[in-house]
């Protein structure tokens, strides 16, 4: 089911082909929002009530990225969360996967996106998109909310004078003009689609083979910024399967960092923020 609100934005034509852009049969519910505060929250509700939804928010009053930091979420951008109801327990690498899919659904555009540790889609040097993976254990059910932010038609400059710790990149000012985002969420659920049932049966190599192909971590020396800890000089070595990046300190040790900022030293730039 497709629910189009009346409200819905002037500026939404560019969605005219949602119907088309949506995999057969992939989701019970899909949501379109003129607003949302945040389209993950929205998602996470609406699996109270069934199994695989797909909520979609023109624009969002309190967009959520990594660690709990503020996502710009203003008109002309692709915001949305899948709400999907699992069985299974090892998540680690859903985050991993999802950038994977963003990553290749804008390469099948013609964007040279890659991966910079752990899911941010960069093209050029700048954040074009990222993802925030939230999961809910309740009894024998997990929740799985794969929130996904795309800038596409935004003003590079509107955004970068509100994000300020990572270089920010839109998808209308790298091809030029504006793009029809029902297009981009169709190649992007495509790719999703693809990895999913693989890893669903338990296959990690398929994303994360791909993920190292695509990265513009590995090799790099780097900076890890771990929560509460001291920063620490690294080089990025490899991707775990579950997800984890392999470093070696300046001692030589290898080390799995699972969560943390990367700061990398040629870019100057501190990752996770952007919008
Ligand atoms: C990051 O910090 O890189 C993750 C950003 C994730 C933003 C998306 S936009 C749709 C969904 N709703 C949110 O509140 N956040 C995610």
């Amino acid at each position: 089911m497709v629910v189009i609100p009346n409200r819905w934005e002037k500026n939404a034509e560019d969605w005219a082909s949602i119907g088309e852009a949506l995999p057969e049969g992939a989701f019970d519910e899909v949501v379109l929002l003129p607003v949302a505060a945040s389209t993950n929250d929205i998602a996470r509700r609406k699996l109270d009530t069934c199994d695989r939804v797909l909520v979609l928010a023109e624009s969002q009053t309190k967009g959520r990225g990594q660690g709990g930091r503020r996502w710009e979420s203003p008109r002309g951008g692709l915001w949305f969360s899948l709400g999907l109801r699992e069985a299974q327990g090892n998540l680690s690498l859903v985050p991993i996967l999802t950038g994977v899919a963003v990553a290749d659904g804008l390469r099948e555009m013609g964007f040279d996106a890659r991966l910079k540790w752990p899911n941010d889609v960069v093209v050029a040097g700048g954040k074009v998109a990222g993802v925030l993976v939230e999961t809910s254990v309740r009894g024998d059910r997990t929740d799985v909310v794969v929130g996904i932010g795309v800038n596409v038609n935004i003003c590079p400059r509107f955004l970068q004078e509100r994000v300020v710790e990572s270089r920010v990149a839109t998808l209308s000012a790298l091809a030029g003009h504006p793009l029809p985002r029902g297009e981009v969420l169709s190649h992007i659920l495509a790719a999703f689609f693809r990895l999913w049932p693989r890893w669903r049966e338990g296959r990690t190599e398929p994303v994360v083979d791909r993920w190292r192909k695509l990265s513009v971590t590995l090799g790099q020396r780097i900076i890890v910024q771990g929560r509460g800890g001291d920063p620490r000089a690294a080089v990025a070595v490899d991707l775990a399967p579950d997800g984890s990046l392999v470093v070696l300190d300046d001692e030589g040790t290898p080390r799995r960092v699972v969560e943390g900022r990367l700061i990398t030293r040629d870019e100057g730039l501190a990752g996770s923020d952007g919008g």
